[in-house]
């Protein structure tokens, strides 16, 4: 596995591999490797010649307050599974590599942004479709692999594609669970030993909400209320859940098929999000 650290130095690579006629898969990451991560990188080898990881802390999607400073920083351990899992570059830049000090240019995918966890984390997803649109524009890649446990950052990017006609394949990638059905994160070890026992109940709402919608007879109102009662008395403090229609993250109706129930919640100081994808083949 290559390693580089500038933009100068990755693109030099890149040209050679295109000059090869070869295709690029692209997995965007903060590092902090988790099962799910690696999961990414699989899929994108079987999906190109080559695949690039890249390990950026974003700070333009981190807000006041939030987890920027101490967000876990493994580069290391990080290394040694990319070269486990054969990846052919990771690109590791520092923020000025990325960021020049004057940099005057944000992408704001509008509408989207401003919901669900957009509401709870202003400015959120401007950080991320602003790094995200300058990782394809410095890695050009064929296709990026991006995973739906994040599906409104999901949703954004496949937004911002469609609509800047940016030439790369969005591919969603199905979430890792743990046994407990806890969706794998980085931010999973930042829960107490209590915390990590609780943490499942988030899926198990979601799971219960989603059979009762198959099952029919009560109003998505009702079943949103009830499984943010749930999460209460388990001890999160829900910032919202929500029954949205999969392709553009409006409110469901009775009519919509394709649904996707949305949940972000506190445990602790850990905020948690996670969401179930389902068809009601209606
Ligand atoms: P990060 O949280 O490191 O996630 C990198 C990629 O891994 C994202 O596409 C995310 O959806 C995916 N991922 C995380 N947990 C997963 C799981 N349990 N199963 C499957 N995929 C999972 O998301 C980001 O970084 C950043 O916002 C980024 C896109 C890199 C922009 O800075």
């Amino acid at each position: 596995m290559q390693l580089l650290n500038t933009v100068p130095d990755l693109r030099a690579v890149i040209k050679e591999w295109r000059l090869a006629g070869e295709s690029i898969a692209f997995v965007p990451t903060m590092g902090n490797l988790h099962a799910g991560h690696i999961d990414l990188v699989n899929k994108a080898k079987a999906s190109a010649d080559r695949v690039v990881v890249s390990i950026f802390v974003n700070p333009t999607q981190f807000g006041v307050g939030e987890d920027f400073s101490t967000y876990p920083r493994t580069e290391q351990a990080d290394q040694e599974k990319l070269i486990t899992a054969s990846v052919d570059a990771l690109f590791l830049p520092a923020v000025s590599d990325v960021y020049s000090s004057d940099a005057a240019t944000v992408i704001t995918v509008s509408g989207i942004s401003e919901r669900y966890c957009g509401a709870f984390r202003s400015g959120h997803f401007s950080g991320v479709a602003t790094v995200v649109c300058k990782l394809f524009n410095i890695v050009q890649p064929d296709k990026a692999l991006f995973g739906l446990k994040d599906f409104q950052q999901l949703t954004v990017i496949k937004t911002m594609v469609r609509d800047l006609n940016i030439p790369v394949e969005i591919i969603p990638v199905a979430t890792v669970r743990e046994e407990s059905g806890l969706a794998l994160s980085s931010r999973n070890g930042y829960l107490t030993a209590l915390e990590k026992q609780v943490a499942p109940e988030i899926y198990r709402a979601l799971c219960v909400i989603k059979e009762a919608v198959l099952a029919g007879g009560q109003s998505f109102e009702e079943l949103e209320k009830q499984g943010l009662m749930t999460l209460e008395q388990f001890g999160f403090k829900p910032d919202y859940l929500c029954i949205c229609r999969a392709h553009d993250l409006n409110l469901a109706s009775d009519e919509d098929a394709e649904l996707v129930i949305l949940v972000a919640a506190k445990l602790g100081k850990t905020r948690l999000i996670d969401n179930i994808y389902f068809s009601r083949g209606n």
